[in-house]
């Protein structure tokens, strides 16, 4: 099973259009020691040509031009792309369908009933997809039942509903249902192995605790390193926690889960722009280092 890591910032990437603090003004003037990041997405394949793509990012024009076998490469309109998977309805994991609508056919897109239900309502895009070639919906079980998608062979997904916050625009933002965040296991049927997926995690119920010390590499939420990161930064007063994101740093965060899990490698993903493991020679970033977790890069490969 090949993952590549198409982008590994949060909503905004790294710098952000409009933002000044430390680390986007620093990564600007090149005076950090640092990488660019684009927003949010992984792409999977068990033989290099048939990819599943876990979210669509707005960057995703970049994402393709920097990642070949995604490329048209066998008909006059080509993608190497087979299926689209949606961990949330949120714009930084959604809204590349936009982008992708010139698709020769309707897209194959894999989500839960919540996240199908905020994409035709409160940010309906599926709604404006049907006037291209639109959508075909498979809907993701909750129940922790796996699925698989043609094309895709030797890969088998399996959700995980997890304790996050739906987005702003959701029907049920402050009234989460089951659905509006999943994790996912990534498992290659033939060499047994497993990734967890899970670039929103507000919190570790036991359920996903067992997923993380099954999995052979966790790729989990790594946006901010405290709960209270954008009001510091002066840019906003809502706290991490507040949008569905545990912080890494203190105890019960997410360093202190990852070095109580045996799993083998453990990465961070989803940075946002504030956080100051994104400096490479910050004392964040050499913690989380000497605490075994790598940090998720755009262009990372993972191969199990
Ligand atoms: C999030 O992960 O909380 C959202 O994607 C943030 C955003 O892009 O607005
Ligand atoms: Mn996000
Ligand atoms: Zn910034």
């Amino acid at each position: 099973m090949f993952v590549h890591v198409l982008g590994s910032a949060a909503g905004g990437g790294f710098p952000q259009w409009n933002c000044n603090c430390r680390n986007c003004k620093r990564l600007r003037d090149g005076t950090l020691n640092g990488k660019a990041r684009t927003q949010s997405s992984i792409t999977v394949s068990s033989n290099g040509v048939d990819w599943v793509l876990f979210n669509a990012s707005p960057d995703i024009r970049q994402q393709l031009a920097s990642f070949p076998p995604l490329q048209p490469g066998r008909a006059v309109r080509d993608t190497g792309i087979c299926a689209v998977v949606l961990v949330d309805a949120q714009i930084d994991h959604t809204t590349g369908l936009v982008v992708l609508r010139e698709h020769t056919e309707p897209w194959n897109v894999y989500c839960t009933r919540a996240v199908q239900e905020d994409l035709t309502t409160g940010y309906p895009l599926f709604n404006i997809l049907s006037h291209f070639q639109g959508v075909n919906w498979h809907e993701v079980p909750i129940d922790e039942r796996s699925f698989t998608v043609p094309k895709a062979n030797g890969l088998r997904f399996t959700a995980v509903p997890l304790k996050s916050e739906a987005p702003p625009y959701s029907p049920h933002r402050h009234n989460t249902v089951p659905g509006n965040n999943i994790g996912m296991r990534l498992e290659d049927t033939e060499s047994g192995k497993n990734l967890f997926y899970a670039p929103g995690l507000g919190e570790l119920e036991p359920h996903v605790r067992r997923y993380m010390e099954a999995a052979d590499c966790i790729l989990v939420d790594g946006t901010v390193w405290t709960d209270n990161e954008l009001s510091r930064e002066g840019i906003s007063d809502k706290r991490a926690q507040d949008m569905g994101h545990l912080n890494q740093s203190g105890k019960g965060g997410m360093i202190d889960i990852l070095q109580s899990l045996n799993c083998p490698r453990k990465i961070v993903i989803h940075i946002n722009n504030t956080n100051p493991i994104l400096d490479e020679d910050s004392q964040e970033h050499a913690e989380l280092v000497n605490a075994g977790i790598q940090i998720a890069y755009d262009g990372m490969d993972i191969t199990l």
